[in-house]
């Protein structure tokens, strides 16, 4: 019992990553430690030929372009990189409740980094979650994503980490709390929820589709957000891309899936490689930890990757259980009926004027609110935040200049703040549920990042 109380708590470990993923949103509009813009135009060429059973290049040159191209596909630098601080240098905090993890070092110096790590152990790492003496390594390093990626890439991203500059500084030991601290208990994790194997392109699918899958499923680790984690802290493979709550983090991370209501099932595939690419489209803006997977990871990457992704993403089949379509308690449509009314009110007064009177937003830059699935889940936590905290689009190549929209937690009370958010996700024909007054005080006090 013990045992299975403590791998529950791994849970912890499994999101931890994720805690730390908004840090950058902001930050990031600062961040110097950035590897050149170009490298991904210039390594365009070269990514085309990466499709997933691509045979490995020659070493040289070319071989680090692709190299730092995927680094940038797998947001290797976002969790490996304290903000304004040396690329690749770790130590960057992950906090959990039952303790704190500091990424490592994972520069080309050989003391500190993986400098003195050779290709086949980097392979390994990637591919079983394995540090370079066997240790093995906390899901909060998604290799159980990673693990498909395949030698050739491997190989390219070890080539490219190996030609960054070396970052003396050694590693931050995590803290956690006994028996957390215990990489026994990850054995027990991984029998549950993790196998080992290289992707596998699908004959009967087009090249685009599987290139897709390959940079979805493997190095863009979308489930770990996209994909409500069970009590034992394991993605459930029958719920993959359905959305979920990020815990710790409070956000909700919409369905990928092509349901109609809570996924991608009505968006076309323009919308989706704008929103990915730009962070902005005709369905929404990117915001909380999406803005930066965007900011560090999607703009970087080839207009045709993106489509690749945004192909995949609408093959991905939808299920009737994403949207509760049970009949609203009486509770609950009073609880609208009587919120609605002032909502509207400070709607029009406050909100209008960037997001339009009837919801549809003045693109591009000020993103529609009617029939925009980020913010009509059945969890609300991200209108709420988006109201009380306000946000910026991150600045793109396609969208370098992004508009912002205040906070509104000073001028706004708990009642108001739930009125107008009940307003914006059951107005215009969004199908959200009302927001109690008390979950929006709950939210006042998360966090900001
Ligand atoms: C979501 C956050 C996150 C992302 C993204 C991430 N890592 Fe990690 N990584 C970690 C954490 C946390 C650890 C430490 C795990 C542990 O101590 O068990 C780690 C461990 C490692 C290690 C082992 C280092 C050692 O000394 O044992 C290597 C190498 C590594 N990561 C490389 C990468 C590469 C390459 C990428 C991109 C393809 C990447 N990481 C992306 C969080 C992340
Ligand atoms: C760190 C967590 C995280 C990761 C990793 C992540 N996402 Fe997201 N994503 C979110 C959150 C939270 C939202 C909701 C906020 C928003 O709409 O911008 C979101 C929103 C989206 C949306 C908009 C959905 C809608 O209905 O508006 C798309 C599309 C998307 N993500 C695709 C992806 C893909 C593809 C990947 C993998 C390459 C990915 N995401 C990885 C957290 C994440
Ligand atoms: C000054 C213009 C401005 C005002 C006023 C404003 N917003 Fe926004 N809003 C934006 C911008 C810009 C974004 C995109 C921000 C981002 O991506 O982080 C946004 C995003 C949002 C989102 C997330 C939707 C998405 O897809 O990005 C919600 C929900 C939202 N606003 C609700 C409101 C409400 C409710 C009010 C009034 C209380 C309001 N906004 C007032 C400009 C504004």
């Amino acid at each position: 019992m013990r045992k299975l109380r403590s791998l529950t708590a791994l849970i912890a470990l499994v999101f931890a990553p994720l805690a730390v993923g908004g840090a950058i949103a902001l930050s990031a509009h600062a961040q110097s430690a950035a590897p050149s813009a170009n490298a991904a135009d210039a390594a365009s060429a070269a990514a085309a030929a990466a499709t997933a059973n691509a045979k490995p290049t020659a070493p040289g040159a070319m071989q680090i372009v692709r190299g730092e191209y995927l680094a940038r596909a797998g947001d290797c630098i976002a969790c490996h990189t304290v903000p304004s601080q040396p690329m690749f240098g770790g130590g960057r905090p992950m906090e959990t409740p039952f303790g704190t993890l500091y990424t490592p070092n994972i520069s080309s110096d050989k003391t500190f980094g993986i400098g003195a790590w050779s290709a086949d152990e980097f392979y390994r790492m990637l591919h079983e979650g394995k540090s370079r003496d066997g240790t093995l390594l906390y899901p909060a390093m998604p290799f159980a994503s990673y693990t498909k990626v395949t030698r050739a890439d491997s190989d390219a991203i070890y080539a490219y980490l190996m030609s960054t500059s070396p970052v003396h500084q050694p590693n931050r030991a995590h803290t956690l709390r006994f028996p957390y601290n215990q990489r026994s208990l990850l054995l027990g994790w991984r029998a549950l929820f993790f196998r080992a194997g290289e992707f596998k392109p699908d004959p009967k699918q087009s090249v685009e589709w599987n290139r897709g899958a390959y940079l979805v499923e493997g190095l863009g680790h979308c489930t770990m957000c996209h994909t409500e984690i069970n009590a034992l802290g394991g993605n459930s493979a029958s719920k993959e891309f359905q959305g979920g709550l990020i815990p710790l983090q409070n956000w909700y991370a919409p369905s990928l899936t092509s349901n109609k209501e809570a996924g991608l099932g009505d968006w076309s595939i323009d919308d989706i490689v704008d929103l990915l690419h730009a962070g902005v489209s005709n369905r929404g803006a990117v915001y909380g930890p999406m803005a930066e997977v965007v900011y560090d990871s999607f703009q970087y990457l080839t207009e045709d990757d993106v489509r690749a992704v945004a192909v995949y993403l609408k093959s991905l089949p939808g299920h009737s259980n994403e949207v509760d379509k049970s009949p609203k308690s009486q509770f609950v449509n009073e609880e609208a009926n009587r919120l609605a009314p002032l909502g509207k009110k400070i709607y029009e007064a406050q909100c209008a004027v960037c997001h339009a009177t009837q919801g549809q937003g003045k693109l591009p830059h000020f993103p529609p609110l009617a029939n925009n699935q980020s913010i009509q889940m059945n969890s609300a936590v991200n209108p709420i935040r988006m109201v009380l905290n306000g946000g910026y689009a991150p600045g793109t190549k396609k969208n370098p200049m992004p508009y912002g929209m205040p906070p509104f937690a000073q001028s706004l009370s708990d009642e108001e703040v739930a009125a107008v958010v009940t307003y914006i996700r059951t107005a215009w024909g969004n199908h959200g549920a009302p927001v109690s007054v008390k979950e929006v005080n709950a939210l006042r006090s998360a966090p900001l990042f």
